[in-house]
C-alpha cells in the first residue's frame, strides 16, 4: 500500500534529475505517472523502469510551456488512465548571465519556460478538476534563488519567485474546488547544479545529502490525500530536511502623522525601519544566510 494507491500524476521535466526521482517515487506509492519532457529519450528510460517495477507509466514528449502540448498532457492523462489526482510541475532550464550582459533570449527563455511551464499545464490541470469535480493537488517548483535572491540570475530569479506567487494566489483561487497549490525549493546535485554541488562530497556516512530523489517524499506527500489541508505554502527541500518558509511580511512601520510623508522627512526617518527590523539597508546575499554550505 502507497500513499498514491489509485491516483494519476502528471510529473514535468520527468526525464533526469529532480522530476525522475519524483516521478519515480509517485509510482513507488502506487500511482500512474505521465512523465512529461521535451527529452524522449531519458524519459521512455525512466518509464522503462517504472514499469519494470510493476507500475504504470506513460510518456508524454513536449514542451510545457506550449498551451496544446499542456492542454494535451491533461486529456491525454484523462484518457489514458481514468482520471488525474496531482500535477507536480517540475520543468526547467537554467541561462544565467549578470544583468548588464543578458540577452532578451536568455531572458524570455527562462521567464517563458518556468511561467508559461507553470500556467499552461496549471490552467489545463484546474480546468479539467473544476469540470470533473474532482479533488487535485499541484506542486509547483520555486527556488531560494528566487525566494532569496542569487547573483547572476535576475531571470530565473525572477520566473522563480513568480513561481511562488502564482502558486499562493491558484491556492486562493482553487481553494473552493478543493484543490491545492504548493511550492517547493529544493536543492539537490543534477545537470542544472553540477558545477555548484560537485564539490560536495557524496554520501560519507550513507546518506547523500544532495541525492536529486530527496525531493520527491515531500512531493509525493503533497500529492496524496493526506496533505489535502496543506495550501499555498512555499517549503524548502534538500537532504532530510523540509522547511517552511515565511511569505514576505512586513515587520517595522514609519509613520507621517495623518498626512502624505515629505521626502525630506523620509529621508530623515527611513533609518527606523532599519534599526526597529535588524534588516540591512543595503543590498544582502540572504542565500548566505542558508543553513547548510555548498562550498
Ligand atoms: N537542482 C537544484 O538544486 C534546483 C534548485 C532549485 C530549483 N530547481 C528546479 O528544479 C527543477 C528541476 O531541475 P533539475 O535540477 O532536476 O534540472 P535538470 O536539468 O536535471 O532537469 C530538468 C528537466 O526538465 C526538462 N525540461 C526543461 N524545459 C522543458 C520544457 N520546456 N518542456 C518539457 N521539459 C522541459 C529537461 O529536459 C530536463 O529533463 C527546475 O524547475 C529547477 O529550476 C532545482
Amino acid at each position: 500500500m502507497g500513499i498514491l494507491d489509485g491516483k494519476v500524476v502528471i510529473v514535468t521535466g520527468a526525464a533526469r534529475g529532480i522530476g525522475r526521482g519524483e516521478a519515480l517515487e509517485c509510482a513507488r506509492q502506487g500511482a500512474s505517472v505521465v512523465l512529461a519532457d521535451f527529452d524522449p529519450s531519458p524519459a521512455y528510460d525512466v518509464a522503462d523502469e517504472i514499469i519494470a517495477a510493476g507500475g504504470r507509466a506513460v510518456v508524454a514528449s513536449g514542451d510545457v510551456a506550449d498551451t496544446d502540448f499542456a492542454d494535451q498532457l491533461v486529456t491525454g492523462a484523462v484518457e489514458e488512465f481514468g482520471h488525474l489526482d496531482a500535477l507536480v510541475n517540475n520543468a526547467g532550464i537554467l541561462r544565467d548571465r549578470t544583468l548588464v550582459k543578458m540577452t532578451d533570449e536568455e531572458w524570455d527563455a527562462v521567464v517563458r519556460v518556468h511561467l508559461r511551464g507553470h500556467f499552461a499545464p496549471t490552467r489545463a490541470a484546474c480546468r479539467y478538476w473544476r469540470a470533473a469535480q474532482r479533488p487535485g493537488r499541484i506542486v509547483h517548483t520555486s527556488s531560494t534563488s528566487g525566494l532569496l535572491g542569487n547573483f547572476g540570475q535576475t531571470n530565473y530569479g525572477a520566473a522563480k519567485a513568480g513561481i511562488a506567487a502564482f502558486s499562493t494566489i491558484v491556492s486562493i483561487e482553487m481553494a473552493r474546488f478543493d484543490v491545492t497549490s504548493n511550492a517547493i525549493a529544493p536543492s539537490a546535485r543534477t545537470r542544472m547544479t553540477e558545477p555548484l554541488f560537485s564539490a560536495v562530497a557524496e554520501a560519507e556516512d550513507g546518506f547523500d545529502f544532495f541525492d536529486p530523489d530527496n525531493i520527491a517524499p515531500l512531493v509525493a506527500y503533497l500529492c496524496s490525500p493526506d496533505a489535502g489541508h496543506i495550501s499555498g505554502k512555499v517549503f524548502g527541500v534538500q537532504g532530510d530536511s523540509v522547511e517552511i518558509f515565511q511569505p514576505y511580511t512586513s515587520v517595522a512601520e514609519i509613520k507621517a502623522g495623518g498626512k502624505r510623508w515629505d521626502p525630506a522627512d523620509l529621508a530623515e526617518q527611513m533609518g527606523g525601519l532599519f534599526t526597529s527590523s535588524g534588516i540591512q539597508p543595503g543590498p544582502e546575499n540572504m542565500m548566505q544566510r542558508m543553513r547548510y554550505n555548498v562550498t
